[in-house]
C-alpha cells in the first residue's frame, strides 16, 4: 500500500488526486479491504497490523491533505494568470479627451447667462432671407448686408450670418417678458487669421412690456459677465451702428494682454472690441408686432472669446484636429 505515497505525491491535478482519495479511502478503497483482512487475524499479530494500518492511514490522510493543498493554489494561480487584464492597454490606447477650447469657452458664457435667469433659444442654421435680414431691419439692397459674406442656397435659403435671426423667432414664438440667449454655428465667407467660414456666436435678448428695460441695465450685465470671463480687466462702451440696435454700441476690454498699456494684440490702443449691442431698434419690435415694450439684445463670437482666454494666434488651427493644440487644453 505503500506505493500510493508516490502516487498522491506525483497526481498531476486535483481530479487525479480525487480519484486516489476514493481508491484508497473509499468505501471498497483498498484500506477498507485492508481492515477486512484484519478482522481474520488474531492476538499478537491482528494488534501489529492495526497498528501499523492505522498510522499508514495516518499518514497517507496528512500527505494527501498536503497536496491537496498544494493543487488548489497553483490552480488557482494558474486561473489568476490566464484571466490577467493587462492595465497597461488601457495606458497606451485611451488617452483622456477634453472639451474643445470653444466649445469649452461656450459653456462657461453659457452657464453665465444660465445663472443669471436667461432661457436658451435655438433657431435653424437654415434660414430665410425674412429672418436672417429683413426683420432685423436689414432691407434688400441695404449696404449693412455687404458686412456679412453670405452663403445663398438655390431657393434663397442661406446658412445663416449671424445668430440674431433666434431674436425674431424668438419675439414671434413668445411673449415678453423675454431673457433669452442663443448659442450656436453661423456661416460666412470669411478665411483668415481670425476668421472660418464657420463659427460660433451667443445672441441675447431680454425684453419687458413698457419702458422697463434701459441702457443701464445693458451695460450692468455686459459688464458682469465680462469680469466673470476675464477677471480683473475694465470695460468700455462705444458708440457704434448695428440696424437692428438704436442706440448701438460695441464693447471693449482692457487688453488682457498689456493690461491696456498697449501692445501688438490690441494694435497698442490698450483695448481688444469683445461685442456689441444696443436698445432693441423699433423697427425690429414692428416686424414681429410688438407694440409698447422695450428691450436690448447683444452678440459675441465664442472664437474670438477662446482666442483671447487661450492666448490663440491663428483661429484656423482650432479646426485642424491637431492633437498637439487639442492636448493642451487638457
Ligand atoms: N449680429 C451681429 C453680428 O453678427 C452681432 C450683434 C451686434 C448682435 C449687436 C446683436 C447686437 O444682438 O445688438 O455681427
Amino acid at each position: 500500500m505503500k506505493q500510493y505515497i508516490q502516487k498522491i505525491k506525483s497526481a498531476l491535478d486535483l481530479n487525479e488526486l480525487e480519484k486516489l482519495r476514493i481508491e484508497i479511502f473509499g468505501k471498497k478503497g483498498v484500506l477498507a479491504s485492508s481492515f477486512i483482512k484484519l478482522k481474520s487475524l488474531n492476538g499478537e499479530e491482528k494488534k501489529i497490523f492495526a497498528q501499523e494500518l492505522n498510522s499508514l492511514k495516518q499518514e497517507l490522510n496528512g500527505i494527501l491533505q498536503k497536496k491537496r493543498d498544494f493543487l488548489q493554489i497553483q490552480e488557482i494561480e494558474k486561473k489568476m494568470q490566464e484571466d490577467s487584464v493587462d492595465i497597461t492597454l488601457f495606458d497606451a490606447s485611451c488617452e483622456s479627451g477634453a472639451l474643445h477650447p470653444v466649445q469649452d469657452t461656450m459653456d462657461k458664457i453659457i452657464n453665465y447667462f444660465l445663472d443669471m435667469n436667461f432661457k436658451i433659444q435655438e433657431g435653424p442654421l437654415v434660414e430665410d432671407d425674412f429672418h436672417n435680414f429683413e426683420a432685423l431691419n436689414l432691407p434688400k439692397f441695404h449696404p449693412a448686408r455687404d458686412m456679412q459674406d453670405t452663403f445663398y442656397f438655390q431657393d434663397s435659403k442661406l446658412l445663416r450670418t449671424h445668430t440674431s435671426p433666434v431674436q425674431i423667432r424668438t419675439m414671434l414664438n413668445t411673449r415678453p417678458p423675454i431673457r433669452a440667449i442663443s448659442p450656436g454655428a453661423v456661416f460666412r465667407r470669411d478665411f483668415d487669421l481670425t476668421h472660418t467660414p464657420e463659427f460660433h456666436q451667443v445672441e441675447g435678448l431680454v425684453v419687458e412690456e413698457g419702458d422697463k428695460v434701459s441702457f443701464s441695465n445693458l451695460k450692468f450685465i455686459l459688464e458682469d459677465f465680462l469680469i466673470h470671463m476675464f477677471g480683473d480687466i475694465k470695460v468700455r462702451f462705444r458708440p457704434s451702428f448695428f440696424p437692428f440696435t438704436e442706440p448701438s454700441a460695441e464693447v471693449d476690454i482692457s487688453c488682457i494682454f498689456c493690461k491696456g498699456k498697449g501692445c501688438r494684440v490690441c494694435s497698442h490702443t490698450g483695448w481688444l472690441e469683445v461685442l456689441g449691442c444696443g436698445m432693441v431698434d423699433p423697427n425690429v419690435f414692428k416686424s414681429v408686432g410688438y407694440e409698447n415694450v422695450s428691450g436690448y439684445a447683444f452678440g459675441l463670437g465664442v472664437e474670438r472669446f477662446a482666442m483671447l482666454l487661450h492666448q490663440i494666434p491663428d483661429l484656423r488651427s482650432l479646426y485642424e484636429g491637431d492633437l498637439r493644440l487639442l492636448e493642451q487644453f487638457k
